[in-house]
């Protein structure tokens, strides 16, 4: 392939920036042409498209969010949405795309590869949440992010003896809730995977908590679970403990990235070219074992990695 554009799709995630510096070099670095195109699927049917240099990804490593902005795009769901989108590849000369993403942005690869658009997927997403690889672009960034606000929650709650309850972004998965849970020593986290009882998974480990002269609780919610602030008024009336919510919202979507995020973004772009290199779409990018692999689209999407209820176990053990 000599032509290839690169997009970033779906929710940003801090660390995307670092695989589209890392596509646009990788990709001239082995003589191809590299267009941006602009807000993600639309801007692909739209026609936005900027050829790239090796200084139009300068200075971008160290930035949260994502220089070519994204998009979901509903039109891109039908199949003549996509018909568009290979025939506006076509026309700007491209033979191959790279889709910096998510599950849905996955979809998308996967119906541009099908209609003869090679089309590799790099996964980009704070919510951890694609099978087949052990962690996705932002995970990392986001975890960190997380922890300092609920470190600081800690913080207030213990000096007035309160239980917090933290709601983290994760609309469908609970990798970011489980994992906090256990880095911040939650007595709980409630999370979409894993149905949960009030009693026993909320109320009961605070009050054998202050049993054990525990003077702050917090309850880690997943954005999938929801309801938050009912939660924590439900607690205070249960318990007698005063209890507050904090939707911790966008701000775990921003930020400069962490070292493993650039570092994965790095490698996760390089294998993507040189994959179209070989003239090989319909592949999502991932990392095994820390190899850097690839698997068919639809097959990636499918496969099974650690659950967060696992980690929840671990959770409950370390809480004590
Ligand atoms: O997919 C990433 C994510 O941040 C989810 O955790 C969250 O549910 C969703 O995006 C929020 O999306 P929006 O940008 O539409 O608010």
């Amino acid at each position: 392939m000599k032509k290839i554009g690169v997009l970033t799709s779906g929710g940003d995630a801090p660390g995307m920036n670092a695989a589209i510096r890392s596509v646009v070099r990788m990709g001239l670095s082995n003589g191809m042409e590299v267009l941006a195109i602009r807000k993600g699927y639309t801007g692909l049917l739209q026609g936005l498209f900027e050829p790239m240099d090796a200084r139009s990804v300068s200075d971008i490593l160290h930035r949260g969010g994502t220089i070519l902005q994204s998009s979901r795009c509903l039109e891109f769901r039908e199949e003549a949405g996509v018909k568009k989108g290979v025939e506006m590849a076509r026309k700007a000369g491209l033979e191959g795309i790279v889709v910096i993403g998510g599950d849905g942005s996955f979809r998308g690869a996967r119906d541009l590869s099908l209609m003869g658009m090679p089309t590799v997927g790099i996964p980009g997403t704070i919510d951890n949440d694609i099978g087949c690889t052990d962690l996705t672009i932002g995970f990392d960034t986001a975890l960190d992010t997380v922890k300092d606000a609920i470190d600081k929650i800690r913080d207030t709650a213990q000096s007035h003896e309160r239980c917090s309850v933290i709601e983290v972004m994760g609309r469908g998965a609970g990798y970011i809730a489980a994992y906090v849970a256990i880095a911040c020593g939650a007595e709980a986290a409630i999370i979409p995977e894993q149905p949960f009882d009030f009693e026993t998974d909320i109320i009961k480990p605070i009050i054998d908590g202050k049993k054990r002269g525990k003077e702050n609780n917090l309850i880690v919610v997943a954005e999938g679970v929801g309801g938050s602030v009912e939660m924590a008024e439900h607690i205070e009336k249960v318990t007698g403990i005063e209890t507050r919510a904090t939707v911790l919202g966008h701000i775990q979507r921003g930020g400069s990235p962490t070292v493993n995020d650039r570092m994965l973004a790095s490698r996760m772009g390089i294998h993507a070219v040189k994959l179209l290199k070989q003239g090989i779409g319909n592949r999502i990018v991932a990392i095994k074992n820390n190899d850097i692999v690839d698997y068919d689209i639809l097959e990636g999407l499918d496969m099974k990695k650690m659950m967060p209820g696992d980690i929840m176990n671990m959770a409950k053990i370390l809480s004590l």
